[in-house]
């Protein structure tokens, strides 16, 4: 297979054996028709990224039963208010033009909108789409390519942000994205976005961050090279707590003045090894002890008669509970707040998931947490768990 940016022929340097799609919940009457692929990971050394050597195409994941919201959880509200407060702080003028691709909700473009910018999100799905739309927060329902100009006139050349979160590696056409970008950002504009940060997966086994969604895992040296590519520059990099360790990157138009944290990361993932094969053959082999560690642990469990149950039904967790092969006989069900999640089974392993309102009137003996990123919050929630003797494990903290 080729890499998808430069074209060369790269090799897959691992398998996480036959994956379904991360999001897809389903109904019991899905099960026989549900769609699996071989999830193949593989790493271009010329543009040092890591990459899906398969995926389905995005119209099978962001449609209209998308069934992530941005607003669900507290924290990431918290979160996005603070990064859009930075935006405006560093990069605006009054009436700057921002866009924000793969909008979901509007929970982030919300802040700007209180602030009289002028916004326009960009999602492809539909359900989130309408709901940012019914909030007065304009949304095209749409992919991010050249094919929205048409709509965007007075973005064009005139866009002094152009941002994301948690969405430029679902991508799979990064050239249609930077080719967009180019002809809607204004001079000095910049284009800001932050993504699960390959360093934090790789320096803590979070293998997880790989799914369907996730075609690409970027680093500080993939998004370097890859702005070079496309006549752009890599300024500033931040790294962030949220999804379990992201970075946050800025690129302008060249000739800007670049910070030394670019620099200092790409040294440390030289340092590493995280810029090469090498590094990824060492996280290959981190991911088959942790998931001998995780298989050990529960079977531990279950050798003592104690119950489990999940808890947060998240994307990333198809791909723990595939890999490892944790299904109905290892977890009773799996406890999440979403609406859209409650009353079907999980992708694959077709595990209950039940209303998290259940779970106060139904402790099991150990919880799963297999929304760890969002820790923090849940164990706050649900301290009467820990109280009452109940015990949390995740894979990345056994
Ligand atoms: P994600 O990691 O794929 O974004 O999914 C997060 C899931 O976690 C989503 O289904 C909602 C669920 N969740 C809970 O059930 N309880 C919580 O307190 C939080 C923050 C999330």
């Amino acid at each position: 297979m080729k890499c998808k940016i430069t074209n060369k022929k790269i090799e897959p340097f691992m398998s996480f054996g036959k994956m379904p799609i991360s999001n897809n919940f389903l109904k019991k009457e899905d099960f026989k028709k549900e769609y699996f692929f071989e999830m193949e990971v593989g790493f271009s050394e010329t543009i040092s990224l890591l990459q899906l050597i398969n995926h389905p195409e995005p119209n099978q994941m962001f449609n209209n039963n998308y069934p992530f919201f941005t607003s669900s959880s507290q924290f990431m509200v918290k979160h996005f208010k603070q990064y859009a407060d930075w935006i405006m702080q560093n990069f605006l003028k009054p009436n700057s033009r921002i866009i924000e691709i793969g909008s979901n909700d509007g929970t982030m473009l919300k802040n700007f909108v209180k602030s009289g910018y002028i916004v326009s999100g960009i999602e492809p799905s539909k359900n989130c789409a309408d709901i940012a739309n019914k909030n007065s927060i304009k949304t095209l329902n749409s992919f991010f390519s050249t094919n929205l100009l048409s709509q965007l006139e007075s973005f064009l050349g005139n866009t002094d942000a152009i941002i994301a979160a948690n969405c430029i590696c679902h991508i799979p056409n990064l050239e249609e994205v930077f080719k967009t970008v180019e002809k809607l950002l204004s001079k000095n504009g910049v284009f800001i976005f932050e993504e699960p940060y390959l360093g934090s997966v790789f320096d803590k086994v979070s293998y997880d961050q790989i799914y369907d969604e996730h075609i690409y895992l970027f680093s500080v040296t993939s998004i370097m090279k890859i702005a070079k590519i496309y006549g752009f520059e890599l300024i500033d990099v931040i790294e962030q707590a949220t999804h379990g360790g992201s970075m946050r990157y800025v690129i302008s138009r060249k000739n800007k003045i670049v910070s030394p944290n670019v620099q200092k990361y790409l040294e440390k993932e030289k340092l590493k090894g995280h810029d090469t094969l090498q590094g990824c053959l060492k996280f290959k082999n981190d991911c088959e002890k942790s998931k001998e560690k995780l298989v050990t642990f529960i079977r531990n469990i279950k050798s003592k008669n104690c119950n489990i149950a999940g808890y947060a039904a998240t994307s990333k967790s198809t791909t723990v509970l595939n890999y490892c092969g944790i299904g109905t006989k290892e977890l009773d069900c799996i406890y999440d707040t979403t609406k859209e999640k409650i009353g079907k089974y999980s992708p694959g392993k077709h595990i209950p998931i039940v209303s998290y309102e259940e779970f106060t009137k139904n402790y099991p003996d150990y919880a799963y947490l297999l929304a760890y990123n969002h820790k923090d919050e849940i164990y706050e929630k649900e301290k009467e768990f820990s109280l009452r003797g109940g015990k949390w494990f995740s894979h990345v903290e056994i």
